[in-house]
Order: structure tokens, then sequence, then C-alpha cells
């Protein structure tokens, strides 16, 4: 749709970058911290392992000085439970209160909004091995643990994110790691896990409401429209298909209070429907997020499932993550986007319609939690020319300014990310940052920020609130 004129971005945008605990810390056994899952994983030996990472808990002031200097009017940061409990329950860590409560006052200092995510994949290694989200133990431990973040911080912070990605998590399990013998739970099991988290977000939420008046909390859910690949109608069913299982089921049960009645006969037939106990359905309901948050990277394109095995096959560029499932759906190419180097879809328009898609299920402000690309960037004479990410992102914003424009109520962004961090999969191969962190796989250097041209970009665009886009 076109318009005579577009709207602005709102006063008091919430301009800002996102970082993870796990990925950006480093310090990995310091101050008390215990091993999380992360710290476990078998990790590929030619990529760096995340025990130094970008070494943020160390230079913590000087990055966040460096943001302000940016102008970031927010910071999304996740807290590792491993420092604030390192049994996973019981002792509180104060080492890890203290650390947490001095990056959000630095952060305060600058009049950066901390935006705090409690959970980025890191579940403590000692509930693990009690069984993990597998056990309902692991919401009890969550329920007090968000307890003590919550009567921690409850002052001090507004924006809360409940989970990260609990749809790749569930969905594609082999991509944050690999447990040490190396098996992926069953779907069965994973849809279980899938169950207690929602049991334990949900129970975050109101106690976050109970505890925190001023507080306002939600889940961050990796999210995307899907594509038919032709007007075939059986295309448009299959993208529908997954567009439900990947999406909205994971969305619906926060907003809703239930699983998404597609997905819930698909998990029925499938025998795959997690074990409901008596209060589980009271529990889901009520929970009552105020914003929606999400992390957007691409859209997919679907076609109908050929209803055999060749249905199944390794998203682009990237073994960890297998697409396409029989009988349900089946990954389709689109001829009309990019992609990164890492086969990632570069589709800009395609972040408006999700927008409009979230917006018009949920009806709640969107908080943009992640965004942005992953490139191999080069240090050349003490400067880093990134671009491709200042295109990428001015390409994100421009589209995410239409969806604003077409009636979204869009609160913040926050590209990933703001620093380089440790990549999932690519170590510092793949880099995301404003900043680059001077380190190599293995050789740690000096690890020096270097501001990279995105850096000043983003400056521009965060001092002029978006208008010369
Ligand atoms: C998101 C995660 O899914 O993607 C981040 O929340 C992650 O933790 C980001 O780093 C980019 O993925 P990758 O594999 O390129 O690091």
């Amino acid at each position: 749709m076109y318009y005579a004129s577009q709207k602005a971005f709102p006063e008091g945008f919430l301009w800002g970058a996102s970082t993870s605990a796990y990925q950006a810390e480093g310090a990995w056994d310091q101050d008390g911290k215990s091993p999380s899952i992360i710290d476990m994983y078998e990790h590929p030996k030619q990529y760096a392992d995340f025990k130094s990472a970008s070494d943020h808990y160390h230079r913590y002031k000087e990055d966040i000085r460096l943001f302000a200097e940016m102008g970031l009017k927010a910071y999304r940061f996740s807290v590792a439970w491993t420092r604030i409990l390192p049994d996973g329950t019981g002792r509180v860590n104060q080492a890890g209160i203290r650390h947490y409560h001095d990056v959000i006052q630095e952060c305060r200092k600058y009049g950066i909004e901390p935006i705090v995510t409690m959970y980025h994949f890191d579940l403590p290694y000692c509930l693990e091995e009690k069984g993990g989200w597998g056990s309902r133990e692991t919401v009890e431990a969550f329920v007090e643990y968000a307890r003590v973040l919550f009567t921690n911080y409850g002052g001090e912070v507004t924006y809360w994110l409940t989970i990260n990605e609990q749809n790749t998590m569930i969905l594609h399990p082999g991509a944050i790691g690999l447990p040490k013998d190396g098996k992926i739970p069953s779907k069965k099991e994973l849809y279980q896990q899938n169950h207690h988290l929602m049991l334990a977000q949900a129970r975050a939420m109101k106690l976050c409401h109970e505890l925190c008046p001023e507080g306002r909390i939600g889940p961050a859910l990796n999210l995307t429209a899907m594509y038919p690949e032709t007007c075939r109608p059986e295309d448009s069913i299959a993208a529908h298909n997954w567009e439900v299982i990947r999406c909205w089921n994971f969305a619906d049960v926060p907003v809703f209070g239930w699983y998404h009645p597609l997905a819930w006969r698909y998990l029925q037939d499938r025998e795959l429907a997690p074990e409901i106990k008596e209060g589980d359905k009271e529990c889901l309901a009520g929970a009552r997020p105020d914003f929606m948050a999400m992390n957007y990277y691409s859209t997919a394109t679907i076609a109908a499932s050929r209803g055999d095995a060749s249905d199944v096959s390794a998203r682009a560029g990237d073994q960890q993550i297998m697409l396409g499932e029989e009988g349900v759906y089946r990954a389709a190419e689109n001829p009309y986007v990019a992609k990164t180097k890492y086969g990632w879809v570069i589709d800009p328009s395609g972040f408006r319609y999700t927008l409009r898609k979230v917006y018009e299920r949920y009806h709640l402000p969107i908080l943009i939690t992640e965004n942005g690309i992953g490139a191999p960037d080069r240090l050349e004479n003490g400067q880093v020319h990134d671009n491709y990410r200042i295109d990428f992102i001015r390409q994100h914003l421009s589209a995410m300014r239409l969806a604003i424009t077409d009636g979204v109520e869009v609160i913040g962004y926050c590209p990933w990310a703001a620093l380089d961090v440790v990549s999932t999969h690519q170590g510092y191969q793949k880099r995301y940052g404003f900043l680059y962190v001077d380190r190599d796989e293995f050789d740690l250097k000096e690890m020096r920020r270097i501001k990279k041209d995105s850096y000043f970009w983003y400056q521009k665009v965060i001092a002029d609130n978006g208008a010369s886009l």
C-alpha cells in the first residue's frame, strides 16, 4: 500500500541493540557462576567457544559508554541464571546480583533503558542433570529465579523479556547445541519441555505484575511470515501449517492462554501433545503479556508436502537446521529475495508483512529484539567498512516505518548485535555488531572495541529519530 505521507517513528522510540549473556560476557566460571548447558555442550572445534566471548563481563563499562556515544536509548541484554543462582535454586550469589545491578546502573547513568532477557538458552547445567525442561521441577526453579530478579531489579527495570526464542529451542534444538552424548530429545519430549516453558513463562509474567507495578513483560519469539511457493491452494495450506506450527502456536499461548487450534490437532494426531495436569490451563490463562517482543531475520517460502522423506532438507547454509516435515510442509526457494553469505533470506518487505500479521493477531505493542546480518567483517587499517550491514538495517528500518504507517504499534528496535559476540555456529567468523571486537577464533588479542561504519551510520539515524532514512 502507498501513502501520501509516512508516519514518523514515535516519540520515545527505543532505539537499541542486543546481546545475550553467554555470547557476550565470557567469565564463564568467575565470581561464583556455575556452568550452564551452553558451557557443557559439545562445541565445533574450529570455532571460538563461549569461555571468554567478548569479555563484556569485565568491559561492560567501556561498552555501555560506547553504546551511549552511539546514541542508544535502550540496551537489551540477558541475565545468566547461573550467576544469580549457581545451584539453579536456593543460594543467591551476591556477586551475580551486584554485577547486573551495576550493568543496569551504568545504562541508567547514560539514560539507556535496560531491557532484560531472563533466559537466553542458558539453563543451569545442574538443573539439566535433574531432567532440565523435561521436569516440572525446572518450572518451580524458574519461578524462584524470576522472584529473585523481580525482587532485586524490579525497581530499576521496566522492560522484561521472559524466554528468548522458545520456538527455536523446541523446533530446532540442534541449532543451539548438542548435549554431551549428542542425543536430541524426541519430538514428544520437546513438546513436553515446551509446555513446561509455557507454564514457567506464564507464572513469571503473573509474578512480574504482582511484584513490579511499573514492570512490562513479554515473550521474545523468532517470528516470520511464510509465503506459499505458488498460488496452488495446497501450497497455501502448507505455508499456513508451518506458520502456525513455527510461530503462532508459540505466541498464542502467552497471549490467549492456550495452544493454537490447528497446532493442537497436529500434536494430538501425532501423539505429541504434552501431558496437561490439573491447574495447567488456569496457569496459562491470564498471563497477560504487556507487549510482544520479536526477533526477525528472514521469511520462509513453503510448498505442499510430497508426503515422503524428500520433504525434509537442511536449511541452506546451515546443517543444524532441518526444514520440512512429511505430510505438513516442504521448504521451497523464493526467487524474489536475496540471501546472506550464510544462506539466510534477506527480506525487508517480509519484515513489514510479519509485523502486520503479529499486530493483527495480538493487538499488542511490538518490540523488535533482534534483526541483523551476520558477515565475516574485516578490520582494515583500523576500520570496518560494513556497508552491507548499513544497507540491511536501512532497508529493514524503512520497512518497519511502513509497518508503523500501516498502523502497527512498534515501540522499539534492538538489532543484533550491540557489539560482536560469538555466533551460535560460526564463532567470530560471522559477526553482527556495531562495534568490532578485535579477537580471532582462538587468539584473544586485546579485544579492542572498534567502531564500524555502521556504528556511525546508526548514530545518525538515532540522532534524528529515523527521519533521514
Ligand atoms: C537468534 C538468537 O536466533 O539468532 C541469537 O537469539 C543468535 O542468540 C542469533 O546469535 C544469530 O544466530 P547465529 O547463529 O548467526 O549466531
